[in-house]
């Protein structure tokens, strides 16, 4: 494998071998050296044009335990400022030679498009509303540890369906792992057609069938227009309270939570959340991701040649 760009890139038996030697990684956190020298003398260019907290430090967090050299570039405070192109950004980073490339962008299909400008492998940390693969693997980590198998699971995403790339990734993530999804929301946030890949619920009444609840924040950084009344009367219908979640569901959300919208107070930190435990999965998930794309590839071949850049 040589990028990860989306979950389709991955079979089952890909995502298991990942997840897998994401869990062999767990010991080197809690080491005294929590650093071990698989990818010494590799280089990851973190390359960020949307905001991020959780991915881009469990990428950095990542590359540095296995021994790589990280550099970070964040668009903002860079010569994207003063209006240099993606494209020329990457061949001009190209030139220090990364071997991998995590990028996340607002634009869908960027990620794809950087693979073709680099020889360095690309992992999509986010592009726009399309897909966010790395999420969607911890995920299925962290719901493999919780509950083990996730075969037969009934699995409930319940929110903005429609802007949201962690929703694509993970329904295709959990269905490829065989469990059943279905999602939920107001209809203006779940797109049109979405009943030929998952079950679709307009309301809440039969959420108690759901073995795992997976609420996702309103992306209001991706919306155009207003597609809810207003953030109150969303809540009333969609907020998942303690009334909501069942003592035997479980309940996951990416971040960043928007309390008092999409989840209650009560719930975020009630034992059936495992919010922390996602976080924490990040990190050994995108450890292994990029053990997965950097060992048995050889020596990167030279970076392309940066294009002449006219003044
Ligand atoms: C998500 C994202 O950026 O897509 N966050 C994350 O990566 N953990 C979800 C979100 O922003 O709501």
């Amino acid at each position: 494998m040589r990028h990860l760009l989306s979950i389709e890139d991955l079979d089952r038996e890909a995502i298991e071998r990942i997840l897998d030697r994401a869990k062999t990684f767990t010991d080197v956190s809690e080491r005294e050296i929590k650093k071990v020298p698989a990818l010494r003398g590799r280089r990851v260019l973190n390359l960020f044009y949307e905001a991020s907290t959780r991915t881009r430090s469990s990428f950095e967090l990542a590359a540095k335990s296995l021994s790589a050299d990280v550099i970070n570039f964040a668009a903002s405070g860079s010569a994207v400022d003063k209006g240099e192109s993606l494209k020329d950004t990457v061949q001009t980073l190209s030139a220090y030679r990364p071997d991998l490339i995590c990028i996340r962008t607002p634009f869908v299909g960027a990620a794809q498009l950087v693979a073709g400008w680099t020889t360095a492998s690309v992992v999509n940390a986010g592009d726009g509303k399309h897909e966010h693969p790395t999420q969607a693997l911890l995920d299925v980590y962290t719901l493999r540890e919780r509950v083990g198998r996730l075969e037969g699971l009934n699995i409930w995403i319940v929110g903005d369906i429609t802007h949201s790339r962690v929703a694509r990734s993970c329904i295709l993530a959990f269905q490829t792992m065989g469990a059943k999804v279905t999602v939920a929301g107001p209809p203006t946030l779940i797109p049109r057609g979405m009943e030929a890949m998952c079950d679709v619920a307009y309301d809440l009444d039969r959420l108690n069938e759901a073995d795992v609840v997976y609420a996702l924040r309103m992306q209001h950084e991706r919306m155009t227009d207003s597609f809810v009344p207003s953030l109150r009367e969303y809540a009333s219908v969609y907020q998942i309270d303690g009334r909501r979640l069942g003592p035997r569901q479980v309940l996951m959300h990416p971040g960043p939570v928007n309390r008092g919208v999409e989840l209650a107070a009560e719930v975020i930190d009630s034992p059936q959340a495992v919010i922390g435990q996602q976080v924490e999965a990040g990190v050994v998930v995108r450890m292994a991701v990029l053990y997965e794309l950097l060992t048995g590839r050889a020596n990167p071949k030279p970076a392309l040649t940066p294009a002449p850049l006219t003044a």
